[in-house]
Parts: C-alpha cells; structure tokens; sequence
C-alpha cells in the first residue's frame, strides 16, 4: 500500500491535486483501490475500488478543498478490495480520517471491544480500529495528538498511519515497520511511503524511524519518540531526477526501465570499478573482514539475485548460502558473530526481508543491506549498505534492480574476499555497452510473437545460469499470466520432462563457464520430444543445430554472460505481454513492495 499526506498554503484546489499525483507516483505499492481525504471544517472523503483512474473520475467537477489531506493506494490484506474496503477510513461522526500501510495483528480483539461499546464498523479492514480508538480516546477528553497517541499504543503490529481531523490543518503520522518518509516543501509539508510520492515538490526528505510520530502543519514539522520527547532529525537531500520518475515517451515503465540497465550498471559501478583496481575496498563495506560464512536472504526477483551472489562467493572460497527471507529461521540455520547476513532488497522495505534480518541481528550477526533505497528500512536496520544505484523502479517486474543487484553482487564478492580479477574488472568496464547490443537487437520480439500462444515456457540453464532461469520464468509469470518454469537443466529429467510437448518453448541458456556441453545435452532431450527451443547464447558452443531461434549475446566474462543473457528474456516476457495487451507495470494481484509477511 501507499500513503501520502500534504499540509500547505499552495491553495485549495491544489491540496487535492498534491494528493493525487501522490496516488501516481505509489502506484506500483498496490493498486485494487484508492481513496483521500481532505480536511476543512469537516472531512470530505472520497474512494473507489479500482486503480487511480476510477477515483479520478469519482472526484470529476468534485468540490473538495481544504489545506490538509491524505491518500492511499491500497494492496488488500484483509477485506477484498471494494468501495468500503478502500481507505481512507472515517469514525462514526467523521472527525478523523486514517490511511494505514501494513498490519494490525490485534485488530480483532480491538474490534471486538470497540463494537460492544456502540462502535460501528462499516468495513472488513484492521485500519477501521484506528479511527474508532481514536474517536474513543477524544470522547475520553484527549484533545487530537494525545488521541491520535493513545490510539497508536494499543497497536500490535506493522504500520505506518496518517490521520487528519474536521477543523484542523494537521497531518498527524506514526510509523512502525513501515516506511514513512516526511518532505519538506517551500509551499507546505509533504508525507509518504516513498520518495517519487512528492519528488516532483520536493528533494528535501526526513525519514522517519520505527516508534516515531510525526505532526505535520504548514510551517512546522514535529517528530517524536513514543515517549513524546521531540527528537533532533536531519534533512536529507535526495538526488533522483523527478524527470527519472517519468516514461520518457516509453510505452511502459518496464520498456523503459529494460532500456536503463546499461545506465543502471554504470551508476552502480561508478567509481567502484576504478576502486576495484586499486585494490581499494570501497563503499561501507570496507571495513568488513572476511566472513565464516555468508547467508543471503531476499524475496522473488532480489532472491534470484541472491542466488547468483551465492555462486559467486562460493567460487572464491567463501560458504554462502541464500535463502528466502520468509523461510529464514536463525534457529535451523546456524548464524553466529562470525556470519554476514545479507538482505538483497530493492526497495529495502519487504517485510519477509526485514524480518529475516531482525532475526540476524538479534544474533549478533553481521548485516548488510543490498538495496536501491537509501535510507530504506533494510538500509537502517543493518549494520552496513551497499547501494546499488538503479534510480527509481516504477514497474512491478523488477528490471533494471535487478541486474544492478547482481552488479552490486560481483563487486562486493571481489571486495570481501580481496580477489581481484583483471579480466572481469575488464569486462565490467565493456557491460554496459554489451547490454546496449542485446537492447538493439530485435529478435527477442521475434521470438515473443512465434511463441504467443504456447501452453507454458520453460527456463533450463545450469550454474550461474541457473538463477536466471528462474527469474526468465518468473517476469514471464509476472507480466503474461502465462504458466512458465525455471530449472536447473539437469533437473529437467527428473519430473518437469513429462510436461514437454510442442506447444513448450524452451528457453536453454547456453555460455561459456556455465556448463554448455551438459545444458546441451538437455537441449536434445527436450528437442526430440518436439519442443520448440530458443537458445540464448554466446555462440561458445554449436547449440544452434537443435535450436529454433537463437538469441545472441556479446562474448564477456563468464560469470557475466547471465547478466546479458537476462535482458533477452526480459525482453522475451515483454513481448509476449505487450502483444497479450496484458497491464505490464501493475500487473494484477502483485505490488512493487509487499510490507507484509
Ligand atoms: C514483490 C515484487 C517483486 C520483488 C519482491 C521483492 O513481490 O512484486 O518483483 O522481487 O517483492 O522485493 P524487494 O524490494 O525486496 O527486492
């Protein structure tokens, strides 16, 4: 979900449209429903079921004005996505609106007490509590932040909350275990889940930490710890262009972010890769020693990423492992002061991730945050970041994140362990502009068309390649619909074979280092029982006899032969989404950045 909140003298009408271009930039946080709620002497509230488009024409030639409002755009967890269920939500008399991001565990209990005192809920949500308790608390007396505080106490649970009252220009907000950023504006004051909320208004951000409140009013920012001691916050400046956040005349956001990799890349090894020559370890882990062992954790793509990062760490002596964050258990695995936990997490904000590394601190274990966001909350609940410098994502199917992960991956490899390899540290230099050639090939739509009524796609490449077939199948799931597996090829005999027919494309990723004469060997299998094969390779090997299409790419080092052979499926995926008329940035029932386990 995503929140924004704005107080500010920009005039009327404007409040409203501060909070809808709001709405746009968190889009990608969930999109099943959208509401705001704009404050004066009394509360008008309006929300649809639907995208952002839906309330726009609900607002159409609407009369709402005021100087304080907020906005959600919601991913449902509890209650399908309705009119009702859609935030913000009010108290029976309407004095306060509340928009939440996460959720309240104890929200039954809550709601069971608050009802058989006369409370009525009109929704299935756990946000409705909030507004309630708060109502509850100013009938106690409580003016409205000792009430809005009372209300927060009794939470269990993840959330970041905003809340504003008839007949007052403030946005009051709290955040546990969920992002909640504060900007701070020449014309008002700005609250959001996330930066491209307001980056159009402003750079100037303060983010909020785990227990804090926030008042916000035209002139004045107020942040708070649970106690209500004021706390001394710094205003950072953020550095993304609000032209970044753009299409930039791209049909889609994942097209245009598909375009940005070699940008991507070159940001993310800015200056690392002359560091890495030097032999000079850089960023914040420079201090690091080399570990026992490393564990990574990470959910969906990011996990992919992982498990490429893992390969590479192994192949330099180092014991890595990756798991996926939801699966992370510091009881079952042994983590001690000696081990490194990694979090790889674009938006460093997924809970499963987030807990995961909880866990690894509460051990004593060493963390570090791979991730796109600076001052995210993976980046602040580890001991160390590593930026990896992709600009903003705006499309649900991570792209450009994730090849910059697996850059971040291969640089930090290097630098933990000392290893300098001259000719990768080469073939870093030439990626950019390699990725530049798979970009300008147009064979990959090619391929999308041929294969756009096919049963399933599956994904089989070996060692490095091997997580990056299951990251072919999964954009190709994410952004199609269409069914599609990743394999390790040698796995491909033991159970998935049976599924093969000729309405089956097989996508063999076939490079130098990477096993090509045993991923071959599956290749023929498939082939003789009348499978169609794409085969993405290097040309290190004669796969092209039993292929039906090929698509090439640039001959480099082998460990990133994978990051080029990626962008060909992205590619691929694209296609056959674009040609199906699927909705390629918001793809149904998914969100960019999932802050629930
Ligand atoms: C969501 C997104 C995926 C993403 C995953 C992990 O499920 O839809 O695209 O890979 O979260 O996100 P993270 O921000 O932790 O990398």
């Amino acid at each position: 979900c995503g929140i924004i909140g704005y107080v500010g003298d920009r005039g009327d009408t404007e409040v409203l449209e501060v909070l809808m271009d709001g709405l746009s930039g968190l889009e990608y946080r969930g999109y099943d429903s959208a509401g705001v709620a704009v404050a004066n002497s009394s509360i008008a509230v309006r929300k649809r079921e639907g995208d952002i488009s839906a309330l726009e024409s609900a607002l159409d030639g609407d009369d709402v004005d005021g100087t304080a409002g907020i906005g959600h755009t919601r991913w449902s967890t509890h209650g399908p996505p309705s009119d009702v269920n859609a935030h913000p939500h009010t108290d029976d008399d309407d004095r306060v609106a509340v928009v939440h991001n996460g959720i309240i565990e104890n929200y039954q209990p809550l709601r069971d007490d608050l009802e058989s005192r006369g409370y009525e809920f009109e929704s299935e949500t756990d946000t409705e509590v909030v507004p309630h308790l708060i109502a509850d608390a100013l009938a106690d007396g409580c003016d409205r932040e000792r009430a809005f505080r009372r209300a927060i106490d009794r939470l269990e649970g993840s959330y970041a909350i905003a809340a504003v009252f008839s007949g007052c220009e403030t946005v009051y907000a709290a955040r546990d275990s969920s992002p909640l950023v504060l900007g701070i504006g020449d014309d008002g004051h700005y609250l959001a889940s996330d930066v491209p909320a307001f980056i159009e208004y402003t750079d100037r951000v303060i983010y909020l930490d785990d227990g804090e409140f926030a008042t916000i009013e035209p002139d004045s920012v107020v942040v708070t710890d649970a106690d209500g001691t004021v706390v001394d916050t710094s205003i950072e400046t953020i550095e993304w262009d609000p032209e970044d956040a753009g299409k930039s005349g791209y049909d889609h956001y994942m097209l245009k972010e598909i375009h940005e990799q070699p940008t991507a890349i070159r940001q993310c090894l800015h200056e690392r890769v002359v560091e890495l020559e030097r032999e000079i370890a850089v960023d914040s882990v420079a201090s690091l020693s080399v570990p026992d062992r490393v564990q990574l954790v990470a959910c969906g793509t990011s996990y992919h990423a992982a498990l490429y990062g893992t390969r590479l760490l192994r192949e330099r002596g180092v014991p890595a492992t990756a798991f996926l964050a939801s699966e992370y258990d510091v009881d079952a695995v042994p983590v001690d002061r000696e081990t490194l936990v990694i979090g790889v997490t674009q938006s460093g904000e997924t809970a499963d991730t987030m807990t995961a590394l909880r866990e690894a601190n509460s051990v004593g274990a060493t963390t570090l945050a791979v991730t796109n966001v600076v001052g995210s909350s993976a980046a602040r609940e580890c001991d160390r970041a590593m930026y990896v410098r992709a600009g903003p994502e705006i499309g649900v199917a991570a792209t450009k994140t994730f090849v910059s992960q697996q850059i971040a991956l291969v640089v930090l490899a290097s630098e933990l362990t000392g290893e300098y390899d001259v000719d990768l540290v080469g073939a870093l230099r030439d990626l950019p502009g390699q990725l530049q050639s798979v970009l300008d090939d147009s064979r990959a739509r090619t391929v999308a068309e041929e294969y756009l009524d096919a049963d399933a796609y599956f994904f089989i490449g070996r060692s490095y390649n091997a997580p990056v077939a299951l990251e072919g199948a999964l954009k190709m799931k994410e952004i199609t619909y269409k069914h599609a597996e990743g394999f390790a090829a040698g796995e491909l005999k033991h159970g998935p074979l049976a599924l093969v027919t000729d309405r089956t494309p097989v996508f063999a990723l076939v490079t130098e280092g990477a096993n090509p004469t045993k991923t071959i060997g599956n290749v023929k299998e498939v082939e003789t029982r009348g499978a169609p094969v794409v085969a993405v390779t290097d040309g290190c090997s004669d796969v092209e006899r039993y292929a039906d299409f090929v698509l090439e790419v640039p001959e480099t080092h082998p460990a990133l032969a994978p990051v080029l052979a990626n962008v060909q499926l992205q590619l691929v995926s694209y296609w056959v989404a674009n040609d199906l008329g699927r909705s390629i940035d918001k793809p149904r029932n998914l969100a960019k950045s999932v802050t629930v386990e």
